[in-house]
Formats: structure tokens, C-alpha cells, sequence
């Protein structure tokens, strides 16, 4: 990869020891022949879809990050669509960028990719989803997605009752209905949100105090592919329709994600849920997104986990620095994410639960959203 670098820094015709300084200001930019040199080196950010608001954010704080240090940025979104990926990021390599980010669609879908990555001498930085079933990862900068699972199960028990904050058993004994959703199989992250709610919400289903009436307990049953919103809608009308036609209502759903939350309410609305006879269940989420934030403030859903983008595009930024300067990145997990053929170095970062009660610390403090935001839904 050093090569590359040198390499751009005499097709622009500068003098070799501006590229070879490798120091400060080469890869941040900050002094004027650095930044000229960083002119030169362009990144691939590869993102899966512009359906999420997440993705959006990501890929708008990833580019502005690379931008602001000096490089030239190719972000592409693929509409959810594997092939397009592929074909993006095959052409990411032929075009000769120096450094791909990649969230991938389908975390098994790129060996292929991959491995011309690494033939030509590119670097590869996985974003927030692992890579699978390649050796050519060279890093990974996500949040510690089994604890964003622990954190889903905890604020569904705790918006049960079964559980106080602090982790003591809450007041509420059940039982209590509840049903289970995870995200898309071919997601790494989906499988660690699921041990890690499970792993809080096991022991309920086994003391009887949580019962999934449905009986559908395992990942396979409960996934949600490409973590569609129409997807969940539909599996929590044919759940209502299976489960709960002899009277008895839904108490929790544990959701891994907004979207697939707003498709649960969806159903449970059109269901008669959301009066005072029949309330909505203590229902989850993920991102924050602020459609979902709205819902959680106005009481229809009960909780989202936090994962500040603004922090993980900079960790993307500072790896791809480090790497694009010859560097190892800093990793502060060296053992969790074995992707089936090597353990992947990461960067991960925390999360948080946000509920009605700290929706203003969590976002509107941090400026993550204005209140306005928050008041109307809406972003912008
Ligand atoms: C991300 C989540 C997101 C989900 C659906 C996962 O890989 O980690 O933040 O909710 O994809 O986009």
C-alpha cells in the first residue's frame, strides 16, 4: 500500500519525500503538500442501501471524514441488491482506488471481490458488518454488537417490569407474552443481537415468566430478511392471526431494528392495539432513527439503541489513515470476530438504550437530532 501512495505521489508529479513523510499531516491533510499528496489517493466506500437513514448518515459522515483529510472518496449505495455490490466494488478495483470501506449487503457475498482487492494491493476496511469467509479483511470498525443485543433484552424486560435498570429483579412477575424478531441471516450482526437478547430473555422463557405463544424460539423463525420493514409487518399479522386469535394479547416484541419495529406497530395497530383496553407491547428497536424516535417519544414504541454514526465514520477515517499510511490501525478487540477464516481486528464502540426518559441527553444534548427533530419526526 505504500507503494500506491508513492506511486500517486509521482503520477502528480510531487517530489517523492512528500508521500514518503508518512507522518502527520500526510494522512490527515493538515499541511498543504500532504493534503496535495492525499489529493491523489481516492477510497471506495461501498454502503448497502439508501432505504435506511442510517446508511445515509454513515455514508454522508464516512465521505465528509475522508474529504476533510485529504482523500478523494467513491461512495456508492447498492439498493439492498447483492450483485450491484459485487459490480460496485469490482469496479471500485479496476478504477484503482487505494482503500475500500465495505458494509456489506450479504457479509459471505465478496470473497471473490476480496481477494482481486488484495491481489492489487488495496486494503479493506469491513463497516460495522462483518466480512465472512475471507482472509483478505484487514480490519473491522463496528460497535460491540453482541451487547447491542444484551441491551435490546434488557430494555424489553425492563419495559415489562420483569427487570429493574440496574439489573434487579423489577416488581412485574408475569407472565407475559412476547414475541421475537432478528435480523437478516445473511448479517453477521444479526446472529450477536440475537445470543445477546436471548441470553437476558432465555431464563424468563425457561422460569415461565416470558412465553413466546407463537413457539417460534429459534433465529431461523424469527429472521427478517434484508431487515424489511414489509417483511415484519406481514410475519407479525400472520403471528396475531396464528397466536393470538383466542383472546390473549402481546405484551413484548423484541425488535432488532426501527424499521422493523414501525412494520410490527403497523400490524398491531391495524390489529386494535394502542388504546386504553389494549395498549401496545413493550417493543425494541435499533438506530435510533427518527421516524422511531417520535414513536418512542409519543409512547408507541418503548425503546431503540443508540449507535452514534458520527463516531464510527471517524474510527473509519482514522483506520484508513492509519492503513493508507502504512500503519496498523488501532484495534481494541483482537479476539470476537473470527469470520470463519481469520479473527478480524476491530475497533468497537459502545451503544446505548434510549427510552422516552433520556431521548433529550441521548440525542438532542449530543446533537444528534434537534428537539424539533424529535417533536416532528422528521429529519432536517
Ligand atoms: C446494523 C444495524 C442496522 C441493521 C439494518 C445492521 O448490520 O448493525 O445498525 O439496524 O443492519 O440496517
Amino acid at each position: 500500500m505504500i507503494t500506491r501512495r508513492y506511486l500517486a505521489a509521482f503520477a502528480a508529479g510531487l517530489a517523492l519525500t512528500v508521500s514518503a513523510c508518512g507522518g502527520e499531516g500526510a494522512g490527515s491533510g493538515t499541511s498543504g503538500s500532504g493534503g496535495a499528496a492525499d489529493g491523489d489517493i481516492t477510497v471506495g466506500v461501498a454502503m448497502p442501501t439508501q432505504t435506511s437513514e442510517r446508511w445515509i448518515a454513515d455514508g454522508n459522515n464516512v465521505k465528509a471524514g475522508l474529504e476533510e483529510a485529504g482523500y478523494e472518496v467513491d461512495l456508492q449505495y447498492a439498493n439492498d441488491d447483492i450483485p450491484t455490490q459485487s459490480q460496485q466494488i469490482d469496479q471500485m478495483i479496476t478504477k484503482g482506488d487505494d482503500l475500500l470501506i465495505v458494509a456489506a449487503i450479504d457479509g459471505t457475498a465478496l470473497s471473490s471481490q476480496l481477494a482481486a482487492a488484495k491481489a492489487a494491493g488495496i486494503p479493506v476496511i469491513s463497516y460495522d458488518r462483518l466480512i465472512r469467509g475471507s482472509g483478505d479483511v484487514d480490519f473491522y470498525v463496528s460497535f460491540d454488537n453482541y451487547n447491542v443485543g444484551v441491551q435490546q433484552g434488557t430494555s424489553l424486560l425492563t419495559g415489562l417490569g420483569l427487570l429493574n435498570e440496574d439489573g434487579s429483579p423489577g416488581t412485574a412477575t408475569g407472565p407475559f407474552n412476547v414475541e421475537l424478531f432478528a435480523g437478516s441471516l445473511d448479517d453477521n450482526n444479526a446472529q450477536f443481537f440475537w445470543n445477546g437478547a436471548m441470553d437476558v430473555i432465555q431464563p424468563f422463557i425457561d422460569s415461565g415468566q416470558v412465553v413466546v405463544q407463537s413457539g417460534q424460539t429459534t433465529i431461523d423463525q424469527a429472521a427478517t430478511l434484508r431487515w424489511q420493514q414489509e417483511t415484519a409487518q406481514k410475519r407479525m399479522e400472520d403471528l396475531l392471526t396464528s397466536a393470538y386469535n383466542g383472546g390473549g394479547t402481546v405484551d413484548g416484541v423484541l425488535s432488532p431494528y426501527d424499521g422493523i419495529s414501525r412494520g410490527i406497530i403497523t400490524a398491531l395497530q391495524n390489529a386494535g392495539y394502542g388504546s386504553a383496553e389494549k395498549p401496545m407491547p413493550i417493543i425494541t428497536g435499533q438506530d435510533a432513527e427518527i421516524a422511531s424516535v417520535k414513536l418512542i417519544n409519543d409512547g408507541v414504541q418503548y425503546s431503540t439503541i443508540f449507535k452514534d454514526t458520527r463516531k464510527l465514520a471517524e474510527e473509519a477515517v482514522t483506520a484508513a489513515e492509519a492503513m493508507l499510511d502504512g500503519e496498523e490501525p488501532e484495534a481494541n478487540d483482537t479476539t470476537t470476530y473470527d469470520n470463519g477464516v481469520k479473527v478480524v481486528p476491530a475497533y468497537l464502540l459502545e451503544s446505548q438504550i434510549v427510552t422516552k426518559d433520556n431521548i433529550v441527553e441521548t440525542l438532542v444534548d449530543t446533537e444528534y437530532y434537534s428537539q424539533a427533530e424529535v417533536d416532528t419526526g422528521q429529519a432536517g
